[in-house]
């Protein structure tokens, strides 16, 4: 396999790659990543020395780039994760979202067919979704599953929803070989620290208030990165075209559970909860039925959601020189603005 993936630099994306290079059959692996504010090039420090992995620094929106690379690398399969990724950014800067998750997962497929149509070669794409295209479920709905209809209730899940149905339409219209995975929630290390568990841990180090937002009680459904990463390569090696695979952990959790359970980790007092005002459109629960998953794929979640979370804590505490640098001062202007705009004390 020549594999490319997008978004390599990425939290998901960089254990990815790591995954991929430990399989066999794997002769070269590219990673293009335009290194956004939440793309860390140290992310696949340890990988550069393996001759096998290129890191190329480009934007997917970058038809030419993207046709040159693909002529100049020839993959056999596509792993695309590169997205803008985060809810709270989408609500105030949506147009970024469209331009990378529509136009950019756009600019792969166009690519993809044309290498096919050029050299005859197939190409398999695997196109990295996620269970919010669903929108959201009441507590006592049932999980998820690949026939639910899409409902996006947000800028972000809008547009993933926007590139999951243009994706599955090249594999429809242009027989492309594609699959989707649509994963819950993940977890675990060099997740940047703007999402729940990473921002409430380090925030907990640094003695700073954990915003809890609404009453709290939302639910999501986490998933270890690295179990997501074996079912998007499940997925991509062994998935029917056209077809989508949910992944999800098994672990449904409301949101102030897991911050009483990394504040109990790190022993640090109840009294850094701060409740804010709530997201607007915040979805209230979403969880995964990955029956097809597991059926189909042979795929199930190994880490206990206990496990994880202590091994992800343990990992902020003992890589403070990779997090401290994160919360500069535009990761500071970011968060007053945000809460500016949410009208909440800064
Ligand atoms: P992330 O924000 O940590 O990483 C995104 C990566 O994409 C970064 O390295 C960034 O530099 C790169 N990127 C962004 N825009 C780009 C562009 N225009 N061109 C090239 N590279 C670009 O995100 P993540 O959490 O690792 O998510 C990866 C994928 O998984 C996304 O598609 C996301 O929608 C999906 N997903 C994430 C979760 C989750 O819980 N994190 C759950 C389900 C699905
Ligand atoms: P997040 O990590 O942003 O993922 P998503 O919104 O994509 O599920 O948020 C997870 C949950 O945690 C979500 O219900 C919103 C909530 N949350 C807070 O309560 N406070 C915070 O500061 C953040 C970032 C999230």
């Amino acid at each position: 396999m020549r594999l490319l993936v997008t978004g390599g630099c990425g939290f998901i994306g960089s254990a990815f790659l790591r995954h991929a290079l430990a399989q066999p059959g794997v002769e070269r692996v590219v990673d293009l990543d335009a290194l956004t504010y939440s793309g860390r090039r140290e992310n696949v420090a340890e990988l550069e020395a393996d001759p096998r992995f290129r890191h190329v620094q480009g934007d997917i929106t970058d038809a030419a780039l993207v046709d040159a690379l693909l002529r100049e690398e020839r993959p056999t399969a596509i792993a695309h994760f590169a997205a803008e990724s985060h809810v709270d950014r989408s609500l105030f800067a949506a147009r970024r979202f469209v331009r990378t998750n529509v136009e950019g997962t756009l600019c792969l497929l166009e690519a993809a067919r044309g290498l096919r149509d050029a050299t005859g070669a197939e190409v398999r794409f695997l196109h990295v979704s996620t269970d919010e295209v669903y929108g959201d479920l009441e507590t006592d709905d049932g999980a998820f599953r690949e026939d639910t209809p899409l409902d996006p209730r947000n800028p972000y899940s809008a547009t993933k929803a926007g590139g999951d149905l243009l994706a599955l339409a090249f594999a429809r219209t242009h027989g492309l070989p594609l699959v989707v995975t649509r994963s819950s929630n993940n977890y675990g290390p060099r997740q940047f620290p703007e999402k729940l568990i990473p921002l409430m841990i380090t925030n907990a180090l640094e003695d700073r208030p954990l915003p809890v937002y609404g009453d709290g009680r939302n639910v999501r459904d986490w998933l270890w990165v690295d179990d997501n990463c074996a079912g998007v390569w499940a997925a991509l090696v062994r998935g029917a075209p056209g077809r989508v695979y949910n992944l999800g952990g098994g672990n449904e959790r409301e949101n102030i559970a897991i911050v009483r359970g990394i504040l109990a980790l790190l022993d640090k007092p109840e009294s850094l909860i701060t409740w804010v005002k709530d997201r607007p459109g915040h979805d209230r629960r979403y969880a995964i039925d990955a029956t097809r998953a597991r059926e189909e794929l042979g795929w199930t979640p190994a880490m206990p959601f206990e496990e994880g979370l202590a091994r992800t804590v343990r990992w902020y505490v003992d890589h403070q020189a990779w997090w401290r640098p994160l919360r500069d001062a535009s990761f500071e202007a970011y968060y007053k603005a945000h809460y500016g705009k949410l009208g909440l004390p800064g």
